[in-house]
């Protein structure tokens, strides 16, 4: 089963083919990072133009590499959502025309599906069932997940994902986009334990997140001195460690509470450093492993659309490529059904 596929759900464009038997053939992202800098921030409608500049080149890229031509493929798959609307129906347009044309069918993916099962790309890959921590720009959520689309949230965020708090934290504190690779470097030289900001919700039960509350924390103390550099990182540093903090104790309580034996952490942030050295603490506490996919598939990236598209061929058989373009902006993931069964 050889699945090519695109993602162009936010400002990455990214390729990859994956086969079920041989494993990742090739792939390839471009980062719009540059041309959104001067922003602040991504800007959905250059991140659109940006994607229709890229593709082509980087589909030629990649089926060159795996040394693939269209009839060694037995679906095109792609990231129908969640993300920038304009920016997935590129994406939708030219994956869908090209299993039209080639007469193949088109697999549409769920972005945080891509994330949660991308630590499978990897060698020794976690059986399920696993918890999955997912922790994105635009998502913050547990997972209890028993299969591919037998999931179940336990707890997500009831206002900014944590990435969204990192790169707001960050503009904050005067970094450039993106900010949260950024923050994570400036916090490396902030002295640990002279700031501390809350562990928003860990006081009650449950699982679910707040992280709004930190990017206020982060502004008072900000106001609260002059400025310098030492103090903006340290500043970062009690951001950081808030954040890390919280999410290990979340992720704790709720190994502790559904008994699953493996954490999977998934999404952008799982490539922040201390978060996964406290999870590795956290996990061996309880004497559960935890799973990463390598820190390029923690962003996003074609390889892990590509993955989840091979997996739901091989399970459902995707859809027939007709003409219409299918996308959507928003997308709950518990609306995903298990493989093998249609959505109806
Ligand atoms: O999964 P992703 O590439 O895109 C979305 O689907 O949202 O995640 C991007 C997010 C951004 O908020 C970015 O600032 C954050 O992941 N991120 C990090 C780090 N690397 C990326 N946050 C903290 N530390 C990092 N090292
Ligand atoms: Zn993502």
């Amino acid at each position: 089963m050889r699945v090519l596929a695109i993602e162009t759900s936010c400002d990455e464009t990214g390729v990859a083919i994956h086969d079920l038997g041989r494993g990742l053939l090739a792939h390839a992202v471009f980062s719009q990072v540059e041309l959104h800098a001067v922003y602040g921030g991504v800007v959905p409608e250059l991140a659109s133009r940006d994607h229709i500049r890229r593709l082509l080149p980087l589909l030629r890229q990649v089926m060159t590499e795996a040394d693939t031509r269209p009839a060694d493929l037995d679906g095109v798959a792609y990231t129908a959502g969640p993300g920038l609307l304009g920016a997935l129906l590129v994406g939708a347009a030219v994956a869908r025309s090209l299993a039209w044309g080639w007469g193949l069918p088109a697999i549409p993916v769920h972005h945080m599906e891509g994330h949660l099962l991308a630590p499978l790309l990897e060698p020794d890959p976690p059986p399920f069932p696993f918890l999955a921590l997912l922790v994105s720009g635009g998502h913050t959520m547990l997972v209890d997940v028993q299969g591919i689309g037998r999931y179940t949230i336990l707890g997500e965020s009831v206002d900014d994902a944590a990435g969204e708090a990192f790169d707001k934290t960050a503009k904050l504190l005067g970094l450039p986009y993106p900010g949260g690779p950024e923050l994570a470097r400036l916090a490396e030289r902030g002295v640990p334990g002279r700031l501390r900001f809350p562990r928003p919700m860990t006081d009650r039960p449950g699982l679910d997140f707040s992280f709004s509350g930190l990017k206020t924390a982060a502004l008072t103390a900000l106001r609260a001195v002059e400025g310098s550099d030492q103090e903006r990182a340290d500043i970062a540093r009690a951001f950081e460690e808030a954040v890390v903090e919280t999410l290990a104790i979340k992720s704790r309580r709720a190994l502790e509470q559904t008994g699953l034996p493996r954490l999977v952490v998934a999404g952008g942030v799982g490539a922040n450093r201390r978060l996964r050295e406290r999870l590795a603490e956290t996990a061996a506490g309880l004497g559960a492993s935890v799973h990463y996919p390598r820190i390029e598939f923690c962003t996003d990236n074609g390889a892990m659309i590509a993955l989840a598209g091979a997996l739901r061929l091989a399970g459902s058989g995707g859809d027939v490529a007709d003409l219409a373009i299918r996308a959507r902006a928003r997308w709950p993931i518990t609306e995903l059904v298990p493989a093998g069964r249609s959505a109806g």
